[in-house]
């Protein structure tokens, strides 16, 4: 799985469209999308587009790029089934790399069956890997003790040095569940914080890039989002620095719980 993929949220088509194309230039390898930001058609779009045109320098195919959606709403087996095929289609990519549940809403029959249409797809060709989203460590032991014929492989989730959810990625970690950071760059709301503009100082980087390097030395796959050319060349140029053990312990003090978007991880 790319160890930076760029995050669509909040992006419309046309700026979808572009994104992903200076992405994929830039050297990302993964875009996260969803049913629910209504541009899964675009980001697959972009993606076919770059992978014919001359920007292609490296010569990448389909299976070199990894691309997520999640569904909307669970529900009962037949709907979540019928609605990952039409995130197939929609796409255009012939399979979808990686499908979430992209919550845990819905009770536990829903989530239930939900996930065995993550399976059949799976099984089917239509998607690659599956996963959860915005899940907590209550859910996740449900859907373990369910004994799924396929373990959920990623849990996506609301993690940077404001909310770290230690519960939920050490639970993740000891399961061998992949951590997705979503909002690494903390919805752009703490970039003048003193201690991360202290760091960025001593590191010579943005408070964008210290993000994010922050997320990849815990082992997190950070989905950093932005819809400008020069911040998603800057978000993944990261790999001239390290930040030092005493640094992440600092940033890791920062936590207060800040919510971004929304926060399911703890519903029925
Ligand atoms: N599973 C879920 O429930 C869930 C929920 C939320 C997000 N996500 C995923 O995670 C991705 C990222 O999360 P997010 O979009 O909420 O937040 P984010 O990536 O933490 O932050 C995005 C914000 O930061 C700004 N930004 C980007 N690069 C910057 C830079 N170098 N310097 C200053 N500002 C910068 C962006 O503005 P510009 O665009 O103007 O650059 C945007 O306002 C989403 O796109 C989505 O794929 C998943």
């Amino acid at each position: 799985m790319p160890t930076i993929q760029l995050g669509v949220y909040l992006t419309s088509g046309q700026e979808t469209y572009r994104a992903v194309g200076w992405a994929l230039e830039a050297g990302y390898r993964g875009i996260d999308s969803a049913q629910m930001y209504r541009n899964e058609k675009q980001a697959g779009r972009a993606i076919l587009d770059f992978l014919a045109s001359e920007a292609n320098v490296d010569g990448l195919r389909r299976e070199d790029i990894h691309f997520t959606s999640k569904l909307a709403s669970n529900s009962a087996y037949d709907t979540a089934r019928k609605a990952i095929s039409r995130s197939v289609k929609e796409c255009g990519l012939g399979y979808i790399d990686l499908f979430l549940l992209h919550s845990p809403y819905g009770g536990k029959t829903a989530r239930l069956e939900s996930w065995r249409a993550v399976e059949d797809a799976i099984k089917d060709g239509e998607v690659k890997i599956g996963g959860v989203s915005n899940y907590g460590v209550k859910h996740l032991q449900e859907l373990l003790a369910s004994n799924p014929n396929i373990p959920p492989a990623v849990n996506q989730v609301e993690v940077h040095p404001f909310n770290t959810r230690t519960d939920i990625t050490s639970f993740c970690q000891e399961h061998g569940i992949v951590v997705e950071a979503y909002a690494p760059l903390v919805r752009a709301l703490r970039m003048k914080h003193p201690t991360i503009v202290q760091l960025s100082n001593k590191y010579k980087c943005t408070p964008a890039q210290l993000l994010v390097r922050w997320s990849l030395q815990h082992g997190y796959v950070p989905l950093p989002k932005s819809s400008k050319k020069e911040r998603i060349v800057e978000n993944a140029d990261i790999s001239g620095f390290a930040i030092a053990d005493e640094d992440m312990q600092r940033m890791d003090g920062l936590d207060e719980y800040l919510v971004t978007d929304w926060d399911p991880t703890d519903c029925p």
